[in-house]
């Protein structure tokens, strides 16, 4: 993918679009917030899925770190180790609660 020059980059426009009534709700629920945010690289069940890390016995003292700090130095190329971090407006200590709640029931 070839950059944009800032000039063709106009933030309100991206603002008018993730604002949009129709962009997707916050899940409500530990496994809607695990599906939503976690499941693409860990799998539906916890267990590795595309990045073959299993964390399906991670509690939230375990997850804590790794969710705010984020994996392989922010370098999305290595797709192995890359791990974004998600901060407390994305998902809250108690929703990272419901979720590790979740994961306990895997
Ligand atoms: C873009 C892919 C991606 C997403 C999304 C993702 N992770 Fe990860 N996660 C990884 C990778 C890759 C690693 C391994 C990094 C390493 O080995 O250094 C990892 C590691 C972890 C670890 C540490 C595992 C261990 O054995 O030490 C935990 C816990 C974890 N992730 C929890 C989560 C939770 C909870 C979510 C959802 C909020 C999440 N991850 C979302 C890619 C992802």
């Amino acid at each position: 993918m070839s950059a944009y020059p800032e000039e063709a980059f106009d933030p309100a426009w991206a603002e008018a679009i993730w604002g949009l009534p129709g962009r997707a709700p916050q899940p409500t629920t530990g496994e809607g917030l695990y599906l939503d945010y976690c499941r693409n690289c860990h799998g539906v069940d916890a267990l590795g899925g595309v990045v073959g890390k299993d964390i399906s016995d991670k509690g939230y003292q375990d997850a804590y770190e790794r969710v705010r700090v984020g994996a392989g130095l922010g370098d999305p190329g290595q797709r192995m180790l890359y791990m974004p971090a998600f901060g407390t407006e994305v998902i809250s200590d108690e929703e990272l609660m419901m979720i590790t709640d979740y994961i306990a029931t895997l």
